[in-house]
């Protein structure tokens, strides 16, 4: 297996084997700092942040410049033609044809992918939008197995706003994929996505067990928990336990809490942000003096709001700083692997934890479209060539994951390309959720919104759509 070549879009793009493979060379490089100058001489970085950013970009470049390589940049769209109705994809040629490697931040969800698939070089997704951010879990990994040695079995809980952070997002698959329990406990209204749970289940098998209840020991002064995740690999007896075994659990101690700002530029107009502040779980000094905390390590991504008390900054167990300084050697060894400039053996793993799994997949200029508004695949400048794309995760009820952005959705009508004997009176349309869902080919898979829609395309119900039968 190597490395070269390959783009890191999503945590995804690299099996366990391979982000360890990134560790150790980060090691080796961060041993000997001076000596890696000279690794991607010749090379050139395109760093393109169009979202604010100072860990993520400086370190990239920092990066880039310790092991001899040179960086173009372009930080605002304003001042690209992106700002003149230019498509992402016509970007991502011109950019590819300039640079060896491209590392990009854009506010839509999916748009690390488009450069990826247009660039002809490799891409490094350095946070799209709400969806993943996984160099910063390449980050958080490496700092918590240099604290731990492993991850295996860790409780980790992720804190704050787990709906639009994006760190919470890659971070939550790499632990499950790893064999952590993740505990999670958002802010108020800012639950981890479906999506995200829907991905957990179907492709690490992983389960989801609320505990609303706890919100009222959570008043005591009880680790305030209102969800848990426990991982297959390390089956779990809180799986089947009630309550109270939580509480009895989490006595012998939380490995880390990873606590995360609220995303307040990524808020609907009408989110009321003090409410949302108000019963917002901070980390401070009277926390972890809790004994469940005694051996805590602190993470966060960084920037900090008022979600992480600057009297933490001295304690032992805050790793923040740490994370946000390795943030060099690990982006130097990915950089390197993936210009190829630099070499590792990754053993083949024998049985990968959670091999990755095949769905059909449905593309179509006409029919469903993601249904999530910040999805690069539905933006104005971009639709004039990408084609709505999915993974068809599910036929019962029929859902389909976004190719670009994961989100789900669940349309209601489908009909076939391949109508009966070609006969117009045969071109009809039917509940997604009726027999024919299993019957159409993938390939003549028709996927419709809407009645209205179906009919625009010339299709008449049949008898299986509901309420007509
Ligand atoms: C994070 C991000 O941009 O998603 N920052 C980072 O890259 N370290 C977290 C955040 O902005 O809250």
């Amino acid at each position: 297996m190597v490395l070269a070549n390959r783009n890191l879009v999503t945590i995804d793009d690299l099996s366990n084997a391979e982000i360890e493979a990134v560790f150790s060379l980060a090691d080796e490089m961060s041993d000997a700092m001076d000596e890696q100058f000279g690794i991607c001489q010749g090379k050139i970085m395109a760093s393109l942040f169009f979202e604010p950013s100072t860990r993520t970009r400086l370190s990239f470049e920092a990066a880039m410049h310790r092991l001899g390589g040179r960086v173009i940049s372009a930080v605002d769209i304003g001042a690209t033609s992106l700002a003149k109705g230019e498509s992402i994809a016509d970007m991502a040629r011109v950019v590819g044809s300039y640079a060896d490697i491209i590392v990009i931040r854009h506010p839509w969800e999916g748009a690390a992918k488009v450069v990826a698939d247009y660039a002809g070089i490799p891409v490094i997704n350095a946070g799209d939008g709400s969806h993943e951010h996984p160099t910063q879990t390449l980050c958080d990994l490496y700092t918590i197995k240099k604290e731990r040695q492993t991850i295996k079995g860790l409780k980790i809980a992720l804190w704050g706003d787990l709906k639009h952070g994006r760190t919470a997002h890659s971070l939550t698959y790499a632990l499950a994929r790893f064999g952590a329990t993740i505990l999670f406990r958002p802010g108020p209204g800012l639950e981890i996505p479906e999506y995200v749970i829907s991905k957990l289940n179907t492709e690490y098998d992983g389960e989801l067990t609320r505990y609303e209840a706890l919100d009222q020991t959570a008043k005591g002064g009880i680790f305030p928990l209102n969800a848990i995740y426990i991982t297959p690999s390390s089956p779990h007896q809180l799986a089947m336990m009630p309550d109270i075994s939580i509480q009895v659990e989490l006595k012998t101690g939380v490995d880390a809490i990873y606590i995360t700002r609220l995303q307040k530029e990524r808020l609907p107009t009408t989110a009321k942000e003090q409410e949302l502040k108000e019963d917002y779980p901070v980390v401070d000094k009277k926390l972890l003096s809790k004994k469940e905390f005694k051996k805590t390590l602190v993470m966060h991504p960084l920037p900090r709001v008022d979600e992480l008390a600057y009297e933490l900054d001295a304690d032992p167990r805050s790793m923040y700083f740490k994370q946000a300084a390795q943030g060099v050697p690990v982006r130097m060894a990915l950089t390197a692997l993936l210009l190829g400039t630099k070499e590792i053996s990754i053993p083949r793993e024998e049985a990968a934890p959670f091999p990755k799994r095949e769905y059909p997949t449905y593309r179509r200029d006409f029919g469903v479209r993601c249904s999530n508004p910040k999805c690069v695949a539905i933006q104005e400048t971009e639709t004039k060539y990408i084609k709505p794309e999915f993974q068809i995760v599910n036929d019962q009820p029929l859902t389909l994951r976004c190719a670009y952005c994961e989100h789900e959705v669940q349309p209601q009508y489908i009909a076939s390309s391949d109508w009966h004997e070609g006969r117009l009176e045969n071109k009809k349309y039917h509940s997604a959720d009726s027999h024919w869902v299993r019957k159409i080919k993938s390939e003549n898979l028709i996927i419709f919104d809407s009645e209205s829609e179906a009919e625009a395309h010339g299709f008449k119900p049949s008898c299986y759509v509901r309420g007509r039968r």
